[in-house]
Protein backbone atom coordinates (compact mmCIF):
# COMPACT_ATOMS: atom_id res chain seq x y z
CA UNK A 1 0.00 0.00 0.00
CA UNK A 2 1.10 3.83 -0.88
CA UNK A 3 2.08 5.79 2.04
CA UNK A 4 0.32 9.08 1.34
CA UNK A 5 2.34 10.90 4.01
CA UNK A 6 4.61 12.40 1.49
CA UNK A 7 2.39 13.11 -1.39
CA UNK A 8 0.56 15.64 1.38
CA UNK A 9 3.79 17.00 2.68
CA UNK A 10 5.11 17.73 -0.63
CA UNK A 11 1.59 19.47 -1.69
CA UNK A 12 1.55 21.58 0.99
CA UNK A 13 4.99 22.76 0.84
CA UNK A 14 3.99 23.50 -2.92
CA UNK A 15 0.65 25.57 -1.87
CA UNK A 16 3.20 27.00 1.12
CA UNK A 17 5.65 28.39 -2.09
CA UNK A 18 3.00 29.64 -4.41
CA UNK A 19 1.29 31.35 -1.40
CA UNK A 20 4.08 33.07 -0.11
CA UNK A 21 5.64 34.59 -3.23
CA UNK A 22 2.75 35.81 -4.81
CA UNK A 23 2.25 37.46 -1.37
CA UNK A 24 5.93 39.35 -1.11
CA UNK A 25 6.98 39.55 -4.92
CA UNK A 26 10.51 39.50 -5.84
CA UNK A 27 11.56 42.13 -3.63
CA UNK A 28 13.39 44.06 -6.84
CA UNK A 29 13.15 47.66 -6.78
CA UNK A 30 13.47 49.35 -10.30
CA UNK A 31 15.90 51.96 -9.97
CA UNK A 32 14.91 55.23 -12.06
CA UNK A 33 15.30 55.95 -15.52
CA UNK A 34 18.74 55.00 -16.59
CA UNK A 35 18.99 56.69 -19.89
CA UNK A 36 20.02 59.88 -17.91
CA UNK A 37 22.68 58.39 -16.18
CA UNK A 38 24.49 56.67 -18.99
CA UNK A 39 24.47 60.03 -21.27
CA UNK A 40 25.65 61.67 -18.16
CA UNK A 41 28.66 59.33 -18.04
CA UNK A 42 29.16 59.79 -22.04
CA UNK A 43 29.32 63.24 -21.91
CA UNK A 44 31.94 63.17 -19.71
CA UNK A 45 34.05 60.26 -21.49
CA UNK A 46 33.47 61.28 -24.96
CA UNK A 47 35.19 64.58 -26.06
CA UNK A 48 33.29 67.04 -27.52
CA UNK A 49 33.70 67.28 -31.33
CA UNK A 50 33.28 69.99 -33.80
CA UNK A 51 31.04 67.86 -36.22
CA UNK A 52 27.17 67.23 -35.21
CA UNK A 53 27.64 63.94 -33.83
CA UNK A 54 24.49 61.98 -33.10
CA UNK A 55 25.46 61.74 -29.52
CA UNK A 56 27.13 64.96 -28.73
CA UNK A 57 23.39 66.46 -30.19
CA UNK A 58 21.71 64.17 -27.44
CA UNK A 59 23.46 65.93 -24.82
CA UNK A 60 23.18 68.92 -25.82
CA UNK A 61 27.33 69.10 -26.26
CA UNK A 62 27.16 69.86 -30.15
CA UNK A 63 24.82 69.35 -32.85
CA UNK A 64 24.02 71.61 -35.61
CA UNK A 65 25.63 74.74 -33.79
CA UNK A 66 28.77 73.04 -33.96
CA UNK A 67 29.36 74.00 -37.77
CA UNK A 68 31.28 76.71 -37.78
CA UNK A 69 29.81 80.03 -38.44
CA UNK A 70 30.02 81.24 -42.34
CA UNK A 71 31.40 77.22 -42.88
CA UNK A 72 29.05 74.27 -44.62
CA UNK A 73 27.72 75.54 -47.87
CA UNK A 74 28.93 79.01 -47.91
CA UNK A 75 32.42 77.70 -48.38
CA UNK A 76 31.14 75.45 -51.83
CA UNK A 77 30.12 78.16 -53.05
CA UNK A 78 33.06 79.88 -52.48
CA UNK A 79 34.88 77.19 -54.07
CA UNK A 80 32.63 77.28 -57.04
CA UNK A 81 33.01 80.63 -57.44
CA UNK A 82 36.67 80.36 -57.02
CA UNK A 83 36.82 77.04 -59.89
CA UNK A 84 38.22 77.89 -63.21
CA UNK A 85 37.83 76.36 -66.41
CA UNK A 86 39.06 76.67 -69.71
CA UNK A 87 36.59 79.64 -70.40
CA UNK A 88 37.54 81.86 -67.37
CA UNK A 89 39.78 83.94 -69.09
CA UNK A 90 40.06 87.87 -67.98
CA UNK A 91 38.21 90.23 -71.05
CA UNK A 92 41.79 91.78 -71.52
CA UNK A 93 43.48 88.52 -71.98
CA UNK A 94 41.08 86.61 -74.85
CA UNK A 95 42.30 85.45 -77.77
CA UNK A 96 41.21 85.50 -81.23
CA UNK A 97 41.87 82.24 -83.91
CA UNK A 98 40.94 81.80 -87.19
CA UNK A 99 38.23 78.85 -87.70
CA UNK A 100 37.48 77.40 -91.24
CA UNK A 101 34.18 75.98 -90.78
CA UNK A 102 34.03 73.63 -94.29
CA UNK A 103 30.60 72.40 -94.58
CA UNK A 104 29.81 76.20 -94.08
CA UNK A 105 32.36 77.71 -96.58
CA UNK A 106 33.18 80.23 -93.89
CA UNK A 107 35.96 81.81 -91.90
CA UNK A 108 35.38 83.49 -88.94
CA UNK A 109 37.30 84.65 -85.90
CA UNK A 110 36.17 82.85 -82.64
CA UNK A 111 37.74 83.66 -78.98
CA UNK A 112 39.00 81.15 -76.94
CA UNK A 113 36.86 81.83 -73.84
CA UNK A 114 33.34 80.55 -75.59
CA UNK A 115 32.97 76.83 -76.77
CA UNK A 116 33.13 76.43 -80.58
CA UNK A 117 29.28 75.26 -80.64
CA UNK A 118 28.06 78.62 -78.91
CA UNK A 119 29.88 80.88 -81.60
CA UNK A 120 28.73 78.96 -84.14
CA UNK A 121 24.89 79.71 -83.46
CA UNK A 122 25.83 83.24 -83.00
CA UNK A 123 27.06 83.19 -86.84
CA UNK A 124 23.37 82.08 -87.25
CA UNK A 125 24.16 78.52 -88.08
CA UNK A 126 22.04 75.34 -87.05
CA UNK A 127 24.60 73.47 -85.96
CA UNK A 128 23.90 69.86 -83.80
CA UNK A 129 23.50 69.70 -80.06
CA UNK A 130 21.55 67.78 -77.76
CA UNK A 131 23.08 67.69 -73.83
CA UNK A 132 25.79 70.34 -74.26
CA UNK A 133 27.99 69.53 -71.57
CA UNK A 134 30.20 67.22 -72.96
CA UNK A 135 28.14 64.16 -72.06
CA UNK A 136 26.92 62.79 -75.44
CA UNK A 137 28.22 63.05 -79.34
CA UNK A 138 25.57 65.21 -80.82
CA UNK A 139 27.78 68.22 -80.99
CA UNK A 140 30.24 66.28 -82.24
CA UNK A 141 32.95 67.33 -85.22
CA UNK A 142 36.36 67.24 -86.86
CA UNK A 143 39.30 68.98 -86.32
CA UNK A 144 41.09 68.40 -89.88
CA UNK A 145 44.31 69.61 -89.21
CA UNK A 146 45.54 66.99 -86.74
CA UNK A 147 45.00 65.83 -83.15
CA UNK A 148 41.81 67.77 -81.56
CA UNK A 149 43.62 68.59 -78.39
CA UNK A 150 46.25 70.28 -80.70
CA UNK A 151 43.78 72.86 -81.49
CA UNK A 152 40.92 73.27 -78.33
CA UNK A 153 40.73 72.86 -74.40
CA UNK A 154 37.76 70.40 -73.33
CA UNK A 155 36.02 71.26 -70.18
CA UNK A 156 35.23 68.18 -69.37
CA UNK A 157 34.36 66.05 -72.29
CA UNK A 158 33.11 62.66 -71.06
CA UNK A 159 32.38 60.81 -74.33
CA UNK A 160 35.67 60.49 -76.39
CA UNK A 161 38.75 58.07 -76.00
CA UNK A 162 42.10 59.13 -76.53
CA UNK A 163 42.06 57.63 -80.06
CA UNK A 164 39.04 59.63 -81.20
CA UNK A 165 40.18 62.61 -80.19
CA UNK A 166 44.15 62.07 -81.97
CA UNK A 167 42.23 61.58 -85.01
CA UNK A 168 40.68 65.22 -84.63
CA UNK A 169 37.06 64.57 -83.33
CA UNK A 170 36.00 67.13 -80.45
CA UNK A 171 32.65 67.75 -78.48
CA UNK A 172 32.22 71.31 -79.86
CA UNK A 173 29.84 72.15 -76.83
CA UNK A 174 32.90 72.10 -74.40
CA UNK A 175 35.26 73.05 -76.82
CA UNK A 176 37.53 76.58 -76.97
CA UNK A 177 40.15 77.18 -79.18
CA UNK A 178 43.73 77.29 -78.23
CA UNK A 179 44.83 77.85 -82.47
CA UNK A 180 43.57 78.18 -86.07
CA UNK A 181 42.01 75.21 -87.75
CA UNK A 182 39.72 73.72 -90.06
CA UNK A 183 36.74 72.37 -88.38
CA UNK A 184 34.22 70.06 -90.31
CA UNK A 185 30.93 70.02 -87.69
CA UNK A 186 28.34 66.93 -87.83
CA UNK A 187 31.37 64.65 -88.14
CA UNK A 188 31.10 61.74 -85.27
CA UNK A 189 33.94 58.53 -84.50
S1 LIG B 1 25.85 68.35 -77.06
FE1 LIG B 1 26.24 66.59 -75.92
S2 LIG B 1 28.37 66.50 -75.90
FE2 LIG B 1 27.97 68.33 -76.91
Amino acid sequence: MINPLPIVIASVATLAVVLFSSLKGTGWDPAGDVSDEMLERRAKSVPETEFPEPGNRAIGGGGGGAIPAGGGEGELEDEAATSTGPGDIAEDEVEYYEIEFAKQGEMVELANDEPILDQGEEEGWDLPYACRQGQCVSCSGRITDGPAEDFVEHDNQQMLESAELDDGYTLTCVAYPRDSFSIETGESP
